[in-house]
């Protein structure tokens, strides 16, 4: 076909963004490796956990079994969402929190990275006075899919956060930068993971009620994703609170539950931002698709999903940041300044490595030398203009392989690491 002619917003919402530009090369790199066995440190898909699995599958085969079915299918629904899930919902955050959550509270979308983009683009960009409203990412580094969903690049606005560093131990953790950080009349929405993809980071509840609070006056939402937040799938290594009310959205995503393939996001909110994040929806894609719906609500009522995430997948998770914590504290040099961000959640893990001597892709490529593939960090950076070499030295580094793999190509990565530091020392 001969060349189309796009919009600038189709030019712009078409191209690759972010990890899915690498993963381009990752995958070719799998396809051309031949009988080489690479350690893919890389994937973002969950592990399919068979406790889990078996949950989907029971509430797959009690909605078979139930008169609901042929609706549930075959039939159009609200925008809102299918009212058994918003019920489900309803009631268990009300009773886990003690809340007065009622459905006009609660969102349904495809996926909770939809959510963001009707977020980002219904109280980010240019308003009806002209002014250019920001979207807020309050600390950089942050997940890669915000870098794509706003419809006006320019308000995308990250801000460089403060490094706690524990030199001896090797671990660092980011802090956000309340000196620098600017939430004001400016400001359309604020949105940050907590569990964070990719570092693992946990605002605490403290930083996340400043944040709140400095967004309050300004009548400025701020969406908390909460991808691997509790009450479900509950991936947090360390206490923390979800906070909820007044301009704050408590975002859900049923993807690190086993339900990925499904798309099934939740926002919970004030009722006057839910409305306008349904006609969005409504303008979009009419409604989120029912039956991951139905099987969902039956997880929450049963009580069974938030069992599960706890008992299952936060251990399994969390084993899996041990195992590399081991590694690296045995095999990485110990003159090397390299750093581990706390594992505080998520399902990865960070790592920094101060004056690499090479870029974050350069360093991937190296790793890829020796049948390892991680992902380079800087594509974790959206939205963050200013120069900081930080950006280029890191690392993210999936916990879904196995075990052995994890300890493996923490092993491989030591030695890369040593050799790319050494030939620098070697010239100097
Ligand atoms: C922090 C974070 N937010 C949002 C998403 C998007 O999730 P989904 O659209 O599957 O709900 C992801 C996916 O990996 C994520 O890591």
């Amino acid at each position: 076909m001969t060349s189309l002619h796009l919009a600038q917003l189709g030019a712009q919402m078409s191209r690759r963004t972010g990890v899915r530009a690498i993963m381009k090369d990752i995958i070719e790199t799998l396809r051309m490796g031949g009988d080489r066995q690479f350690i893919n440190l890389s994937a973002g898909n969950p592990v399919v956990l068979p406790e889990v699995e078996q949950l989907w599958r029971d509430c797959t085969q009690d909605l078979l079994n139930s008169p609901d079915y042929g609706a549930v299918v075959g039939r159009y629904g609200s925008s809102q969402g299918y009212a058994p899930l918003i019920e489900a919902v309803c009631q268990d955050f009300n009773q886990r929190y003690g809340l007065e959550l009622s459905d006009r509270h609660i969102l349904i979308t495809p996926g909770s990275q939809s959510l963001y983009f009707y977020a980002a683009n219904a109280f980010g960009g240019t308003d009806a006075e002209g002014n250019l409203r920001k979207i807020v990412l309050p600390l950089s580094p942050d997940y890669t899919g915000y870098g794509g969903v706003s419809l006006n690049q320019d308000a995308l606005v990250a801000y460089q956060p403060k490094l706690e560093i524990d030199a001896a131990a090797h671990r660092f953790k980011y802090r956000p930068d309340f000196s620098q950080l600017q939430i004001d009349e400016q400001t359309g929405c604020v949105i940050f993971s907590r569990p964070c993809n990719p570092t693992g980071n946990v605002l605490t509840d403290a930083e996340v009620q400043q944040i709140a609070q400095m967004a309050a006056p300004h009548n400025v939402p701020v969406f908390i994703d909460s991808a691997y937040a509790p009450p479900y799938p509950a991936l947090n290594f360390t206490e923390m609170t979800p906070l909820m009310g007044a301009n704050v959205v408590h975002c859900l995503s049923l993807s690190k539950a086993g339900l990925p393939g499904e798309r099934i996001g939740i926002a919970i909110g004030d009722p006057e931002i839910i409305e306008v994040l349904e006609g969005f929806q409504t303008n979009l894609c009419i409604h989120s698709a029912r039956y991951g719906q139905a099987i969902a609500a039956q997880a929450i009522t049963s009580g069974r999903l938030a069992e599960i995430a706890e008992t299952v997948i936060r251990p399994h998770y969390q084993a899996k940041f041990t195992v590399l914590e081991t590694a690296l504290d045995e095999a990485m040099p110990a003159d090397i300044p390299w750093y581990l961000h706390r594992g505080e959640g998520a399902i990865f893990a960070w790592l920094w490595f101060d004056e690499l001597p090479m870029t974050d892709w350069e360093l991937y490529q190296e790793l890829k030398t020796v049948d390892v593939i991680a992902v380079p960090g800087s594509t974790f950076f959206p939205g963050l203009r200013i120069d900081w070499p930080h950006k280029q030295q890191c690392l993210r580094i999936s916990l879904t392989a196995t075990p052995a793999e994890i300890a493996e190509g923490m092993a491989r990565l030591a030695q890369v690491v040593q050799r790319v530091y050494s030939q620098v020392l070697a010239t100097m």
